[in-house]
């Protein structure tokens, strides 16, 4: 999945969605829900469900977990630090714990999936563990808690979707806003979790898809990204309506959030590069606000290392897929993931890693040493047996790698005209603007009173920074 920050930085698992304080839609228990968020954007997606189901049971939000009734840390298993950082984070609410010992402490999402009950036994203080499929029941859970027992669902589902559940949008900026369009993963990278802890791949209802996409643009919304951990393979049977029994399929689903309307700007996250179609890059090319940018990780340069991560493609037919991308949307920006180190990684291989990033020269990417993962096939199958120095060498020689590119792109966007669409103002000056242009790089420029977020401007890239075009308003 793509990150929500725009940096040449290793990934950062820490990002925190707190709750801006909102109040309940069902009748009031007074009761107040703090939820905080890790991983990648499903999970922040996630606990904008969790939230709506508990505001609908009379409960509201706080920003402050120091006056919350409810703790909720919604967490993520995709490498050893993600869950240090969650267990360090679970000792800082010990002692908001010792002082208000009503407080229900929850841990939700990917960890709660992989630990399970034993997450009980392991942190003294939790005593709710709920899994990705199974937020619908956090209320009964919660009144079980209050009961004085310790509260589990880990129970993972072929269907649920919870495509009826409007999502309440936290920390939002009221720009910009994720939309779930399937659920689990029915890849098995050998190297990755998420298989076990999110399970079964289903898609969701493509009206509620769009319905929900109508619904943010109603409400002012001008950007959605739809999620997913390989959208390409996106399929969903229509079931009633005028056309029961079509499937339809990503680029299909593309084409109807696209047209909810020509000014709501249309993005996506994840593309599997075995998945991508020619029929996705057509139609991304057909509309204007099918944003021009892709992530597609390639994890790995080396034809072997593929398959042994078994990504099911190999170098050349990443490169083709790249070709292709190039030929069908020739100003489409493309982002990646890389893992360095995998288990039995050589330096030639490494080397071509490097060589597959020269080819590309990929606007942005995220890069991680290769952690190894309890029950994946890489842990049973593999040795992990490249030294962790390294693997942080290699990483830290793909990070300079990537910085270079970074900048190269960047400096090809200089003394260019680019629309952007305002999302606020700039992190570090409340007399800029900032907003992203189609590529999804940030653009920061002075305030013009005429024009307020929400809306497109076109912005003259006058120079750069590392990661930031900075420009002006030229019309
Ligand atoms: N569905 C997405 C990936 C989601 S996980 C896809 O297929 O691309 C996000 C990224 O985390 C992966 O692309 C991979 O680069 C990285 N990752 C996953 N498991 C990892 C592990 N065990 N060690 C290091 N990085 C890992
Ligand atoms: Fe993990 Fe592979 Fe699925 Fe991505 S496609 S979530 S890397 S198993
Ligand atoms: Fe996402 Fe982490 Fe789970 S990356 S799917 S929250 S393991």
């Amino acid at each position: 999945m793509i990150e929500l920050q725009h940096t040449t930085k290793t990934h950062d698992e820490s990002r925190q969605g707190e709750a801006l304080d909102m109040l309940p839609t069902g009748k009031s228990t007074g009761r107040k829900l703090y939820i905080e968020s890790y991983g990648c954007q499903m999970n922040f997606s996630d606990s904008e469900i969790v939230a709506s189901i508990l505001l609908d049971n009379g409960f509201e939000t706080t920003k402050d977990y120091k006056e919350a009734d409810v703790v909720f840390i919604n967490t993520c298993s995709i490498r050893e630090n993600a869950e240090q950082r969650v267990r360090n984070r679970l000792k800082e609410f010990e002692s908001a714990k010792a002082k208000n010992p009503g407080l229900v402490v929850g841990v939700l999402g990917c960890m709660a999936e992989r630990l399970k009950s034993k997450f009980l036994e392991e942190e003294k203080l939790v005593d709710v563990v709920v899994g990705p499929d199974a937020y619908r029941d956090l209320p009964n859970l919660i009144d079980k808690v209050d009961d004085g027992n310790k509260a589990v669902n880990v129970l993972l589902s072929r269907e649920e979707t919870y495509a009826d559940i409007s999502p309440v949008r936290l920390n939002s900026n009221g720009i910009s806003a994720f939309i779930s369009i399937m659920r689990g993963c029915d890849n098995m990278c050998s190297f990755c979790v998420v298989p076990f802890t999110r399970g079964r791949e289903r898609s969701r209802d493509c009206h509620s898809v769009v319905k929900e996409a109508q619904d943010l643009f109603n409400a002012g919304y001008r950007e959605v990204t739809l999620l997913g951990q390989n959208v390409d393979s996106y399929k969903y049977s229509v079931a009633e309506g005028e056309t029961p029994g079509q499937v339809v399929n990503f680029a299909q689903l593309l084409a109807m959030v696209a047209e909810v309307s020509p000014e709501l700007r249309v993005r996506f996250s994840t593309s599997h590069p075995k998945d991508i179609t020619d029929e996705v890059l057509h139609t991304m090319s057909r509309y204007e606000n099918i944003c021009n940018y892709i992530h597609l990780p390639v994890q790995s340069g080396s034809s072997r290392v593929l398959e042994l991560m078994n990504r099911t493609y190999d170098r050349e037919w990443y490169m083709d897929r790249v070709n292709a991308i190039r030929r069908i949307i020739p100003t489409c920006g493309i982002s990646t993931d890389v893992i360095t180190g995998f288990c039995t990684e050589t330096e030639e291989e490494h080397q071509e890693t490097l060589s597959m990033m020269d080819y590309v020269k990929y606007d942005f990417a995220y890069m991680f040493a290769y952690s190894e993962r309890p029950g994946t096939l890489a842990a049973k199958r593999y040795e992990d047996d490249v030294p962790e120095e390294v693997k942080k060498r290699r990483l830290t020689e793909v990070v300079n790698k990537q910085q270079e590119h970074s900048l190269y792109r960047l400096q090809n966007f200089v003394g260019k005209v680019h629309k952007v669409l305002i999302e606020g103002f700039s992190k570090r000056s409340d007399q800029d603007y900032c907003g992203r242009n189609d590529q999804n790089t940030m653009v920061v420029f002075p305030i013009d009173e005429r024009f307020k977020p929400g809306q497109y401007v076109h912005v003259l890239a006058e120079r750069c920074t590392s990661a930031t075009l900075i420009g002006r308003i030229v019309e």
